[in-house]
């Protein structure tokens, strides 16, 4: 097999127009046979979902770490050695997203691993990256657990049971609702532990959860759960899911005459969502990282230099995230004095006022970031800024 086939292959197809330094990353990852034995670079993996019903969250993540990763290799790289980054596909699978971690430690010998988006992902292939004590950052994996699989586990966001708080508060004191039901996926680590905080906080701020129904990714009939809900008169419902089944759920809402609105988390963020929920997702709410509307300078520089890279994309909440995490990276392998995962490990776990896309980043014991989320209203294509809630 030859170098190019071998790295086509394994690699995710970036958009047709790439800027220079974009350009480079690819050409430096095409020239080397013996990749990680190459003196003259550094070697990072990257899994995601790049393909599958979550396949913007892989797309959008591994944008915002192309982007990082060209800024600082147009700057002469990393101690004077380019970065290369090897991406691979899990398609949206939890034994894949393992078997990818498994083949970027043990075949290509990164350095280090960005991902997963999804929870259930990262919490399948955190063991192995903590087995083989490479450190791993996820950048938007929210679920408590996925830190917890051992000192090599980091993430750069928010977690759930502040996520959870987040919408409960705005459910019961801005909107000021009372009677919420929710629709959860059963199957997802991310889904169910927020559901589960959401209603908790709820609950002792005075709401009542007046049904609580369950679906299952993949789905694409929602009509019996809420035609269950329905019969209980909500006035809201939390649908902690991922895009492609929020987007459904909401046409399926209205279709059986529910006009209220929808509440969710950062699962719902996709330039996907209002294509599939149309009409019937505008108005509704959900919890985020950053928004677009953002008026700081560092959000505003990085919106403009990622619609440069990406034919005038603007990025979504992935997008800013997998620019921070891999920047926090290319930092902590800045200070390291020579670059092992091990000191590449330690020099994350002392990430202090990090500066990011979305919000001020320091890495705590439990290797988590205590961040404010934001709360948005879905309008069309724009999710509207509507509230900053800090921790
Ligand atoms: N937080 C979600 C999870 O843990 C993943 C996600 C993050 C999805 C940000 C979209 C945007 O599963």
């Amino acid at each position: 097999m030859t170098n190019f086939r071998s790295f086509a292959r394994r690699s995710f197809i970036l958009p047709s127009v790439l800027s220079f330094g974009l350009a480079l990353v690819l050409l430096a990852g095409a020239a080397c046979t013996k990749k990680a034995e190459n003196t003259n670079e550094i070697v990072v993996g990257e899994y995601g979902s790049f393909s599958g019903s979550e396949a913007t969250f892989g797309q959008s993540t591994s944008e915002g770490v192309k982007l990082a990763f060209a800024e600082k290799n147009k700057l002469g790289g990393v101690k004077g050695k380019q970065l290369r980054l090897i991406s691979l596909d899990n398609q949206g699978k939890p034994e894949e997203a393992r078997a990818a971690v498994q083949r970027l430690v043990t075949q290509d010998r990164v350095v280090a691993v960005l991902g997963e988006v999804a929870s259930s992902r990262s919490l399948a292939a955190a063991p192995v990256a903590q087995q083989y004590q490479v450190p791993m950052i996820t950048p938007s994996s929210t679920n408590p657990k996925v830190t917890e699989v051992g000192d090599y586990i980091f993430r750069v966001c928010f977690i759930d049971p502040f996520q959870g708080l987040v919408m409960a508060k705005f459910a019961a004191l801005e909107i000021k609702k009372k009677r919420v039901a929710i629709l959860r996926d059963v199957k997802s680590d991310y889904s169910t532990g927020l559901a589960d905080v959401f209603a908790a906080e709820f609950k002792k701020l005075g709401g009542t959860i007046v049904a609580d129904e369950s679906y299952q990714a993949g789905e694409t009939d929602f009509k019996a759960q809420l035609t269950q809900l329905k019969g209980k008169n909500p006035e809201a419902i939390f649908v902690p899911g991922y895009y492609t089944e929020v987007g459904l759920i909401a046409r399926q809402t209205r279709q059986l005459g529910m006009s209220i609105p929808l509440l969710g988390g950062d699962g719902w963020d996709s330039e996907k969502l209002s294509e599939l929920g149309q009409d019937a997702i505008k108005g509704s709410y959900f919890s985020n990282h950053y928004t677009t509307e953002s008026t700081e300078p560092v959000v505003t520089e990085f919106i403009r230099k990622y619609r440069e890279a990406y034919k005038g994309k603007t990025p979504d909440g992935l997008g800013a995230l997998g620019y921070d995490a891999a920047n926090i990276l290319i930092e902590a392998m800045e200070r390291t004095t020579e670059i092992t995962p091990k000191n590449i490990r330690d020099e994350i776990a002392k990430t202090k006022n990090f500066v990011g896309v979305t919000g001020v980043i320091t890495i705590n014991e439990k290797r988590d970031a205590t961040k404010s989320a934001v709360v948005v209203q879905v309008d069309g294509k724009v999710n509207r800024f509507i509230k900053t809630i800090t921790p």
